[in-house]
């Protein structure tokens, strides 16, 4: 295993961190998802990802669970707070009253003292940026959570949280958490630039474009039972994203150069991410634990320099497909 700076800041992860959406504490029984935290942890897997409004609660309530058995100062925690967590006015955003108190609430969920990264999941356009800083600044003193970061915001309104922390002498974000991977390379074209000009670390999500980077979806065909991709309460951000068969049959290419290198489909995609020097670390969903021990050995693949052109050929990032 690696472990990296998370951008500028002093705290150490590892490149691969083990997710939560759709897996522990709602898809994955309690066992299993114990399980993956032991190989994730005995792997040297070092950090893990929730967020609050993960089944509503239960993926950190399983994981508050889980981490019962190991020691606090052995991992970090990273989870999130902006989504819906009930239908009143104040159940969901970035103001002071729902950041406050979704985070007592995290703190219970995950039976710990601190939170490592609290995160903003999303930008609140209704909350005064002030008071978003305001609020994990006084978090921070109060010994809640340690550092705070961001996840999907455009570049522009992470350029003005890091000024206006500065000008209100806050802690800035040390991080964001965007959607990144061969089918998804937005964040090359500014929010990467902007992240490496203020320190930032990235620690990307959906680095299999939900599973279609393993290469075990067929093109032409209907996704086998037990798949994210079969599963109609799970799979409609991938179907909208990634479901054509022209998609599905690089996948299958990629998987042919994979192999080629001794990799498996899903070590190449999770490696390709961790080679741009804005990323720090991919964060791994996984509903089982054979997965998990596959992905875990991306940390220490390396990609040949020609196939890393051949992979930007296939898979064009924002300026090679914006070039006349
Ligand atoms: N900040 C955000 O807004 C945001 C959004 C999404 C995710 N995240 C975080 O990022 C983490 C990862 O996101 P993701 O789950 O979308 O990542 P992903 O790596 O793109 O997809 C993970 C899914 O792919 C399948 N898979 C993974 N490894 C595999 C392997 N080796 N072989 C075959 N299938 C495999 C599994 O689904 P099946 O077995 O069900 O097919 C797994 O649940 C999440 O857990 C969460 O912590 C954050």
């Amino acid at each position: 295993m690696q472990y990296r700076n998370l951008g500028k800041w002093g705290v150490k992860i590892s490149t691969i961190g083990l997710g939560s959406y759709l897996t522990i504490g709602t898809h994955v029984d309690d066992e299993t998802s114990a399980e993956c935290v032991k190989v994730a942890f005995d792997g040297g897997i070092n950090w893990i990802d929730t967020a609050n409004a993960y089944g509503r609660g239960s993926a950190e309530e399983a994981l508050g669970r889980i981490l019962q058995d190991y020691d606090r100062d052995d991992y970090v925690l990273a989870t999130k707070v902006w989504a819906p967590m009930g239908e009143g006015p104040n159940d969901s955003g970035l103001s002071a009253k729902h950041i406050f108190e979704q985070c007592h609430a995290s703190l219970r969920r995950l039976q710990t003292d601190y939170i490592d990264l609290y995160q903003c999941h999303r930008p609140d356009p209704e909350t005064p940026l002030e008071e978003t800083i305001r609020t994990m600044d006084m978090l921070a003193q109060q010994g809640k959570i340690l550092y705070w970061g961001v996840s999907e915001w455009p570049s522009a309104l992470i350029q003005e949280a890091c000024d206006l922390a500065e000008k209100m002498n806050c802690r800035p974000p040390v991080s964001n958490q965007p959607r990144y991977s061969l089918l998804w390379r937005e964040p090359e074209e500014q929010v990467f630039p902007t992240c490496l000009h203020n320190g930032l670390g990235n620690v990307v999500f959906s680095p299999l474009a939900h599973g279609v980077l393993t290469a075990k979806y067929e093109p032409g065909q209907p996704p086998p039972e037990g798949t994210r991709a079969a599963d109609e309460s799970q799979n409609k951000i991938m179907m909208d994203l990634y479901w054509t068969d022209e998609i599905l049959t690089k996948a299958r290419d990629m998987a042919e150069m994979a192999g080629d290198l001794g990799l498996t489909a899903a070590q190449l995609a999770m490696a390709w991410c961790l080679q741009h020097p804005a990323v720090t670390s991919v964060i791994s969903g996984v509903t089982k634990v054979s997965q998990l021990e596959d992905n875990i050995k991306a940390a220490d693949a390396e990609i040949p320099p020609d196939v890393l052109e051949k992979l930007d050929e296939m898979f064009p990032g924002p300026a090679q497909s914006s070039a006349p």
